[in-house]
């Protein structure tokens, strides 16, 4: 009976490895599988026969082990590591300690680099063609030896290869919403990776892989707690344990940030008041400044939430947000710190259209910043809904560095368990003009400072990374980390091109995998918005965790949390009237934007009522009336995530059991979510339009109150409780 009980247990933990989460998902896309393809092999090994790349540091040293794991992965034999240059058919090296000779062969490329740039390039060198790997320094290196591997995983054909690549943006950071306690607000991929209780002396290697994880895509920077902020952080106990923190990141030219709470002084200081302009606090702050700087002398600085869902800040004290930020500003300066100080701003005291209130706060600052403070602005005025216009600050802000803020973890978008490739997303951002100066001044052009010549530039994004095997909850996800990655590069990249890189990297190089399995993913985002916010709707989640649908939410302490602020849907109609007529938030953004933000004929269908407040009988350009057009855009998500759940059954023959299973379940929730989405929805806006579905959309297969009644206490992603 015993040994029974043994074969069961052992079975069902053989067909749960098969099932869930497995090993191979920690590797990401450093999977460095070996190369199939006999002449890409061959081709590769001859290039690696000898390689000469010298070290005299740790950004080098972790370099160089890099290619030592993957090169003998990919290619089935050690790596021969040489010190004669000459000899070498692969050198990588700093272009300050390369031969004259080599030098003058790339020095027109190296001259166009920036600091973190690299080149890659075939160049003849005494009478053989050999491959170089150089740039102007060691993270430059670290950069280029990351992307030769990630060529050589795409089987890229790399004889007479020549390429020159710089990141177009300052800082490319992630911004954890991570807590104390290891809780992470908007999480869903489990605990926070940052095991504050046995740092400093324990180094878990996860920080190391998340380390390797982040320079492959660039990376360079990391807040490592919550925007809603705890002061402790800032206290002797917690610094000690970043600092460990930071010396692991440090090789990978990762530099730490931590958010300040504001009335840390009080709080941990034993001072009356966190006023910015009190000379004790000010004091207070530069002091803090030093203790960091003694600890950790490329400290990133201060990521601050203010005056914001009910966050201390300057205001409390009766100044203003620039007040607060210079503030800081000053402490870092002599440190060369920044500080990022966000615009996610509005206020309960304050009835305006909430869209409307970080840019009126905010624009009247323009040019009173110091130099090292960066505002960090959404990429949509209300909160990383699946679909939002451009936040009215971009372009609008002109003398204003101003950072991206895009949110790689779900909240908004089905939480881990949806497939939702978000480069989708933040290229439309990206690529949106702003009109700001003329036509062509996109976000992209603002957020890489080449509009305005601003000194800093930065993106950031909420990671979605926690302790789950595979760090981000759904396999797919890790797309979207990687995507980010490559977009605070590059904002000019293509979703198609970050689709196909991950893709081949993560799975297969087999084009009739990859060809389907982009175009699911590529669509995926128009999916998610079609069964949860089509044409401009927005916010209507349900309650606090903002998981699964609740637009009849109506009790909220504050309007601006409730969904029917946001679809306003009645008898007459539906749509948050935001033009001339209405909140009048058009006029935030170019006149040109705004005439054509203003008439719902010239408003892109995705934003109609986003800014419109329209009659259901209104005639959509299809043809259709608003109300069969919601309903229909209803059912096609749903169709959408029917035909990713098909393209994925059609995928098996190129996964692995574990591979196919896990995204099969998730995609099989996923359909399941869409189906509650549509038919809660529907069924509750039908009751202000009162016309039937139109020919095409299942009929919802439960009551609107069941769907009201669904309550989720201990949904993820809000703090846990425990009763
Ligand atoms: C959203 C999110 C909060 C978060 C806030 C922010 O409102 O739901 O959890 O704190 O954004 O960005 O500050």
């Amino acid at each position: 009976m015993k040994q029974f009980k043994i074969v069961i247990l052992l079975f069902t933990l053989y067909t749960a490895s098969v099932k869930s989460q497995h090993l191979e998902d920690y590797k990401l896309w450093l999977k460095y599988e070996r190369i199939e393809s006999k002449t890409v092999l061959q081709s590769y090994a001859d290039l690696v026969s000898q390689v000469y790349f010298p070290t005299d540091n740790e950004v080098l040293e972790n370099a160089k082990n890099e290619l030592s794991t993957a090169l003998p992965n990919m290619l089935g034999k050690p790596v021969e590591f040489s010190e004669n240059l000459a000899e070498s058919t692969l050198i990588i090296d700093r272009y300050d300690q390369l031969p004259n000779a080599l030098q003058k062969l790339i020095k027109e490329d190296v001259d166009n680099l920036n600091d973190e740039g690299y080149v890659i390039k075939t160049v003849a060198y005494n009478n053989k063609n050999i491959s170089l790997v150089s740039a102007k320094t060691n993270i430059g290196i670290l950069y280029g030896t990351f992307r030769l591997l990630n060529l050589m995983q795409m089987n890229e054909d790399l004889a007479g290869v020549s390429l020159a690549d710089s990141p177009k943006i300052d800082l490319r950071m992630l911004n954890h919403w991570d807590n104390l306690d290891r809780s992470v607000e908007r999480g869903y991929a489990g605990f926070s990776l940052w095991n504050w209780q046995k740092l400093p002396e324990y180094i878990d290697q996860r920080y190391i892989d998340y380390a390797r994880a982040n320079a492959s895509v660039g990376i360079n920077a990391t807040v490592l707690t919550n925007v809603n902020a705890n002061a402790l952080v800032l206290t002797p106990m917690y610094l000690e344990k970043v600092e460990a923190l930071a010396k692991v990141f440090r090789g990978y030219g990762i530099k730490v940030y931590l958010t300040a709470r504001f009335s840390a002084p009080i709080e941990i200081g034993n001072l009356k008041t966190a006023d910015p302009l009190n000379e004790e606090v000010q004091k207070w702050w530069s002091n803090k400044a030093k203790e960091i700087y003694a600890r950790i002398p490329d400290f990133g600085g201060f990521l601050v939430k203010a005056n914001s869902e009910g966050q201390p800040g300057p205001q409390n004290y009766g100044r203003n947000h620039v007040d607060g930020a210079n503030m800081m500003a000053t402490a870092l300066k002599p440190f060369g710190g920044n500080v990022i100080w966000r615009a996610f701003v509005y206020s309960e005291h304050d009835d305006t259209d909430r869209a409307k209130q970080a840019y009126d706060e905010f624009l009247p600052y323009d040019g009173k910043f110091k130099d090292n403070v960066v505002v960090q602005v959404k990429n949509g005025a209300i909160d990383f809904q699946p679909r939002e216009p451009f936040h009215p600050l971009f372009g609008a802000l002109k003398e204003t560095p101003i950072a991206m803020e895009f949110q790689i973890t779900q909240e908004y978008l089905g939480f881990s368990t949806h497939l939702v490739f978000l480069p989708k997303l933040f290229i439309e951002v990206l690529e949106a003009d702003t009109y700001q100066k003329g036509p062509g001044s996109t976000v992209a052009k603002v957020v890489d400072g080449s509009l305005y010549n601003n000194a800093i530039s930065a993106m950031a994004g909420v990671s979605n990374i926690g302790n789950d095997l595979n760090w981000t909850g759904h396999p797919f996800a890790q797309a979207n980390w990687y995507g980010f990655g490559r977009l605070a590069w590059n904002p000019y990249l293509s979703a198609d091109e970050i689709a196909e890189e991950w893709l081949r990297t993560t799975y297969s190089n087999d084009k009739k995998f990859i060809e389907p399995i982009k175009e699911m993913m590529l669509t995926s985002r128009e999916a998610v918005v079609n069964y949860m916010n089509p044409l401009g709707l927005h916010h209507i989640f349900d309650t606090g965790h903002h998981y699964g649908p609740g637009p009849w939410v109506d009790n909220l302490s504050r309007p601006d949390w409730n969904p029917v602020y946001y679809h306003k849907a009645d008898e007459n109609g539906i749509g948050f009237d935001r033009t001339d007529t209405g909140s009048n938030a058009t006029e935030q953004y170019a006149p040109f934007l705004e005439k054509k933000f203003n008439d719902p004929a010239t408003t892109p269908e995705m934003f109609l009522l986003w800014f419109h407040h329209l009659p259901w009988d209104y005639k959509l350009k299809s043809g259709n009336s608003l109300w069969d057009g919601i309903a229909l855009k209803y059912q096609k998500g749903v169709d959408q995530v029917s035909t990713m759940n098909a393209t994925w059954e059609n995928a098996k023959p190129f996964l692995t059991a574990h591979e196919y299973e896990e995204v099969k379940m998730l995609l099989q929730i996923q359909l399941k979510e869409a189906k509650w989405w549509r038919n809660a929805c529907l069924l509750y806006f039908q009751t202000f339009s009162k016309r039937p579905l139109p020919k095409g959309v299942e009929q919802p297969n439960k009551s609107l109150e069941e769907y009201r009644s669904l309550k989720f206490p201990f949904a993820p992603g809000i703090r846990p409780q425990w009763n």
